[in-house]
């Protein structure tokens, strides 16, 4: 196309994007939860190894391609393929990562709404508006429906305004607010009683749980879901970088700062859950693990904030408000993945493509809120569990197997000269080759068959 294509006007504005896609409600109630059942300290350091070793280079096969094609997943794959049959792999992988990207959002959006919903039920609550806040804090079908569709219109109207007037410049001002809100309410619920223990369950490690393969596998869900890929979200951000940047620096920023809020979120998470456990409230569930998930949001910690009175009342709203910014920046970037697409195969308006796909989402999405009992568990699974980890295996291939290893070294060379003496380009090659498909595969072969 002859138009110039969209591009982040600074490295903050991109560090803020993409860590904005990647810390999400993954990083809230996924991290924190899953380390403090497996073993805290020792769930941490694994986790950081596999983001380092798996997650990292992964995010790099991403960004290197998008930069290098300028274009969406299905193009980016089809201009790196060697012949036919590489070309339709190509399209199939990018058309698959489209969908699978899109159904995320549709429950991500599910589950945003009900964050949206518990928001502005904070704040009645705090003018003592029973009746509404009642309606906006209980579970109903009615209410999920409005506030999953309240949560997508905001995702369209960022997504309309473009790259650099929409995505950037939101994610510029949400996420350094995040950042404040998550500092200011940890220091506050280090000083509550409690909260030493949940910090205790959380750093002091176990090494005894790393013996269960169950905590591989989710360690390694979690750090593909945490980093945002194999869907083509991080390959979209890394086509508008700009050609000086310093790819693999960059790269590092991001899987830094991703980790780095995961690792906060546990600092405000955990001490709230042993805060709330000393007040009477119940934490774990059945089965003895702590409550993770959806339940530990709107049940757990509304619970927390009901026996502390004003003060509950007070730090309920910026805690939703944190959780609708970390919601909202990686909305918009699963929701460009598709438009993209379309505005670059088919020449597209881009305004038209965002509204007519944030509508068929939304549908969906309410299809979702309306057989919730079926399909949400089925759909996070499908997805999460089985394409994302999958597709991911195969962005690797490509950037291992397929892709010409000059080309990739003459994209790297760009803003970042002399990158073939680096470590970088000593080992990352060998990675995206060899390491990386393998552990994934093994990952899933022990997923499937234990
Ligand atoms: N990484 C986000 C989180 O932790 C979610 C997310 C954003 C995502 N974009 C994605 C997940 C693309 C999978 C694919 O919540």
């Amino acid at each position: 196309m002859s138009t110039a294509r969209a591009e982040f006007s600074s490295r903050f504005g991109f560090l803020m994007a993409a860590s904005g896609s990647a810390v999400g409600l993954g990083n809230v109630w996924g991290f924190p939860t899953n380390a403090a059942s497996n073993g805290g300290a020792a769930f941490l350091f694994t986790y950081l190894l596999l983001v380092f070793i798996l997650g990292y280079p992964a995010l790099m096969a991403e960004l290197i391609i998008g930069r290098h094609t300028r274009s969406n997943a299905v193009g980016a794959l089809q201009q790196l393929a060697r012949g036919p049959a590489s070309r339709l792999l190509g399209f199939v992988v990018g058309v698959a990562g489209i969908i699978t990207v899109s159904l995320i959002l549709c429950f991500y959006a599910v589950v945003s709404g009900w964050m949206v919903a518990w928001m502005f039920g904070s704040l009645t609550g705090a003018f003592g508006l029973e009746g509404v806040t009642q309606w906006l804090t209980t579970d109903a079908t009615l209410r999920n429906a409005i506030f999953a569709v309240v949560f997508m219109a905001a995702t369209v109207y960022v997504v309309r305004a473009g790259v650099r007037e929409g995505i950037e410049k939101w994610s510029t001002r949400l996420m350094p607010s995040l950042i404040v809100i998550m500092g200011l309410l940890i220091v506050y619920v280090l000083t509550l009683d409690g909260a030493i223990d949940g910090l205790r369950v959380y750093l002091v490690p176990d090494f005894n749980r790393l013996a269960n393969p169950g905590l591989i596998i989710s360690a390694l869900g979690q750090a593909f879901f945490s980093l945002s890929l194999g869907v083509g979200t991080m390959l979209i951000y890394g086509s508008y970088i700009s050609r000086q940047e310093n790819l693999p620096v960059v790269g590092s920023m991001v899987a830094l700062l991703d980790t780095g809020i995961a690792c906060l979120a546990g600092l405000l998470v955990l001490p709230a859950m042993y805060v709330a456990l000393a007040n009477g409230v119940q934490i774990y569930d059945a089965g003895g693990a702590l409550i993770a998930g959806p339940q530990l949001i709107v049940v757990v910690l509304p619970a927390l904030f009901e026996t502390m009175g004003t003060a509950g009342v007070v730090i309920a709203f910026p805690f939703f408000v944190l959780l609708v910014i970390a919601s909202l920046t990686s909305s918009i970037s699963m929701l460009e993945v598709p438009v993209a697409y379309v505005v670059e195969t088919y020449g597209a308006k881009r305004s038209r493509a965002v509204l007519v796909l944030g509508a068929l989402i939304t549908a969906i999405c309410l299809v979702i809120v309306f057989n919730f009992g079926v399909l949400f568990d089925l759909v996070v699974m499908i997805t999460t569990e089985y394409s994302q980890p999958l597709l991911g295996l195969l962005f690797v291939v490509f950037a291992g197997w397929i892709w010409n290893r000059n080309s990739i070294l003459e994209e790297l060379r760009q803003g970042n000269e002399g990158v073939e003496h680096s470590l970088f380009w000593k080992i990352w090659p060998f990675y995206v080759r060899f390491v990386c498909p393998v552990i994934i595969v093994a990952v899933y072969v022990q997923m499937i068959f234990f």
